[in-house]
């Protein structure tokens, strides 16, 4: 097998090496600050915990399997993590949590950005741990490729100090937590730096990360010192009223193009660097569902979570159909993928992968 080579600078250049996550062993992890601010109050999800039915996790991973074959026949090459047992608690000094989260989706944990993957730091406790289904791969990838710089952000310590009791108390509702969001007042503090990889997108010199439920401004900050050529932008998105991962909210689909979510504009004030270069920001497609799966962390906007191969060639979801739609007539050859059933375990097309090699230079798009 050829050696692997890391290097990836944004979210378009063509894949040739991506990490494809596995349902093994996926649960529903019990209450806790961060992961109870997310799950809305009338969602399927509150009060449940425990390991996920074992029809569920044969589905997702009979979905994940064919689309690392699909990707595979397509010329790129996949790895797939080792899952470690999930069902354990993780206690540390600071606290304890009964049980993990699993090893989907690998785009919240790894930031790829050039010849480095960083481990985010990660902001729920039952994700503490969760690098470590990833550490084989990262042992191989430093054994092959001299270049590799395998980095891991400074773990947290998640004590109650890193959530603002405010968000936990009761039943909040929705109209509260999009003035909270228009407020910038999340459920994480500015305790300690914090970040999920997946609240990250990846612009040639320019990162743009969302301030949000999972990143904080502290992790934001930490990012600018550690990727000193790069210039890191700060963005939020008032109208989600929980703000975790940006992947549903802002796509970049090729050099000048980026769909937002239309529910979750960009504010004019943070437009201007797109603006100012001739950027296109275009409101995506309405989603084809109305609801989530079962059991599913996640909004209808997976729609817009799509992996982009190559700047003309777009995987999206397989009932997706207005989002592929609008890919056609924004001039992208559409790969569909079925991968509904597999949502449940955190995410779709974008957030089931993580970047190893896509071609291509650290680029200026916004000089
Ligand atoms: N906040 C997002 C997560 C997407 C990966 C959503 O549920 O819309």
């Amino acid at each position: 097998m050829t050696k692997t080579i890391v290097n990836s600078w944004n979210e378009w250049d063509p894949l040739r090496h991506v990490i494809v996550g596995r349902a093994d062993d996926g649960h529903i992890p019990p209450e806790e600050p961060a992961l109870d601010a997310k799950v809305p109050e009338d969602s399927d999800m509150r009060g449940e915990w425990g390991r996920r039915p074992q029809e569920t996790i044969d589905r997702a991973n009979e979905l994940l399997d064919n689309f690392a074959s699909l990707l595979e026949k397509r010329g790129v090459r996949v790895d797939r993590p080792t899952p470690i047992d999930h069902s354990k608690p993780v206690t540390t000094p600071d606290f304890h949590t009964e049980s993990q989260f699993g090893c989907m989706p690998p785009r919240d944990v790894l930031l790829t950005v050039g010849s480095e993957m960083l481990e985010a730091t990660m902001s729920y406790r039952c994700r503490w741990f969760e690098y470590l289904n990833y550490r084989p791969l990262m042992q191989r990838y430093f054994d092959e490729d001299p270049n590799f710089r395998h980095e891991s952000a400074p773990k947290p310590r998640l004590t109650d100090a890193d959530y603002h009791p405010d968000y936990l108390s009761e039943e909040i509702g929705v109209a509260k937590r999009l003035q909270w969001a228009e407020e910038k007042f999340f459920v994480t503090t500015e305790e300690e730096p914090l970040f999920d990889a997946a609240d990250v997108l990846r612009f040639g010199r320019d990162l743009v990360v969302q301030h949000g439920f999972t990143t904080n401004l502290k992790g934001i900050e930490w990012l600018r010192r550690h990727f000193p050529d790069h210039r890191v932008h700060t963005v939020n998105f008032p109208g989600d009223p929980y703000p975790i991962h940006i992947d549903a909210t802002f796509t970049p689909l090729r050099p000048g193009l980026i769909l937002n979510n239309p529910q979750r504009r960009l504010p004019d004030d943070q437009r201007k660097m797109y603006e100012d270069n001739d950027w296109q920001i275009v409101d995506a497609a309405q989603p084809a569902h109305n609801t989530p799966p079962p059991l599913c962390y996640s909004s209808t906007w997976l729609s817009m979570n799509v992996l982009v191969l190559d700047p003309k060639t777009v995987c999206v979801e397989k009932s997706e159909v207005y989002q592929a739609e609008q890919m056609d007539k924004l001039g992208m050859e559409v790969v569909e993928v079925e991968l509904r059933d597999a949502y449940a375990f955190g995410g779709g097309l974008h957030c089931c992968t993580a970047d190893v090699y896509r071609e291509g230079t650290c680029e200026d798009y916004f000089p």
